[in-house]
């Protein structure tokens, strides 16, 4: 068991002298909290795949902290350019892999590398600190919720990694959209920037189905909380406990409301949170139902792999 470092927010020269001993280090971004590793160092990267307990066939995010370092990386056509104004910010883009010296291992042989520039002060300042790209998943086991907040990765991760920045909770809630931008673009997953405000920039884009994964972590069976969860509740069956949206007549002994007022980015910031805090009480879940619009889509996308 490692001992766990566990860093303020103003510790980040020190998180980044970790990373370039290639240790891993989890850090906040605005949708999860990501654990970060030298992008350029295989053994380090090894040991991301070893904490998380995640497949090696799925590879990793580049974060960089701006579009100039991305453009190391990959190849960006118009459409990927356009895209990039969106950055800092929630949406994460597979482009043609340009860089030599990124590890194969964390593109998991690939030649495509997913790409994004966090809008987070604190990941913002490890990145300027480190100076080369860090690839991070959501710090989270394997299969488990995603983290938003500093403790949920200590309770994921702690004695399994080298340290922890803390920071914010994580504003979005959500982790980032991810378009592919090889040929046409296509999402392959829904994320912290709604569908309607990349379609704006590039027009009507396609989604992958779930019969053509082309983002290879993007198994059905994810963000598994540990007891049953029902969608769509149109009312709460005995020994429920509910998650509930927005104004309506359910009830149950054990309930949070992600949004009382029906606010879907007040939804996405308190998802994960709400469904560890269910989690904890061994009761089946039931969940109101979302609107399937802007961040609803989202936010329904990891409900259904979490009841899946
Ligand atoms: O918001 C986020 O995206 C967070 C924060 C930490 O940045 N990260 C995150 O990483 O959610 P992760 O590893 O949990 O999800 C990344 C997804 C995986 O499903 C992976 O298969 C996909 O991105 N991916 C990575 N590289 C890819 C590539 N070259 N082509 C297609 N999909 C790729
Ligand atoms: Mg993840």
């Amino acid at each position: 068991m490692l001992k766990t470092q566990l860093l303020t927010e103003n510790q980040h020269d020190l998180a980044a002298i970790l990373l370039a001993k290639g240790e891993v280090v989890a850090f906040p971004t605005e949708t999860v909290y990501g654990l970060g590793a030298d992008a350029t160092n295989s053994e380090a990267v090894l040991k991301i795949y070893a904490a998380k307990g995640r497949p090696r066939f799925n590879p990793l995010i580049a974060h960089v902290e701006s579009l100039d370092a991305a453009i190391e990386l990959g190849h960006f056509n118009e459409e990927a350019l356009t895209l990039a104004s969106l950055w800092a910010g929630a949406i994460t883009l597979v482009v043609p892999l340009k860089s030599k010296y990124i590890s194969e291992i964390a593109l998991a042989g690939l030649n495509s590398i997913a790409i994004r520039v966090p809008n987070n002060a604190t990941a913002l300042n490890l990145l300027c600190a480190f100076k080369k790209p860090i690839v991070a998943p959501s710090a989270n086991r394997s299969g488990h919720i995603s983290p938003t907040q500093f403790s949920h990765v200590y309770d994921d991760l702690n004695g399994r990694i080298a340290a922890i920045l803390q920071g914010e909770v994580s504003e979005i809630g959500v982790e980032s959209t991810i378009v592919s931008c090889l040929n046409k673009p296509v999402i392959l997953r829904e994320g912290g920037v709604p569908r309607e405000t990349i379609e704006a920039l590039i027009g009507k884009t396609e989604s992958v189905t779930s019969k053509t994964i082309i983002a290879p972590g993007m198994m059905l069976a994810h963000y598994a909380p540990n007891n049953k969860l029902r969608l769509n509740a149109l009312s709460v069956e005995k020994g429920e406990c509910l998650l509930n949206f927005g104004v309506n007549a359910l009830h149950a002994p054990h309930s949070l409301n992600l949004s009382p007022i029906g606010n879907l980015s007040e939804a996405a910031q308190n998802l994960f949170s709400f469904l560890r805090q269910l989690d904890k009480l061994n009761q089946p879940i039931c969940v109101a139902p979302i609107p399937q619009k802007g961040l609803g889509v989202a936010i329904n996308d990891r409900l259904k792999r979490a009841a899946h």
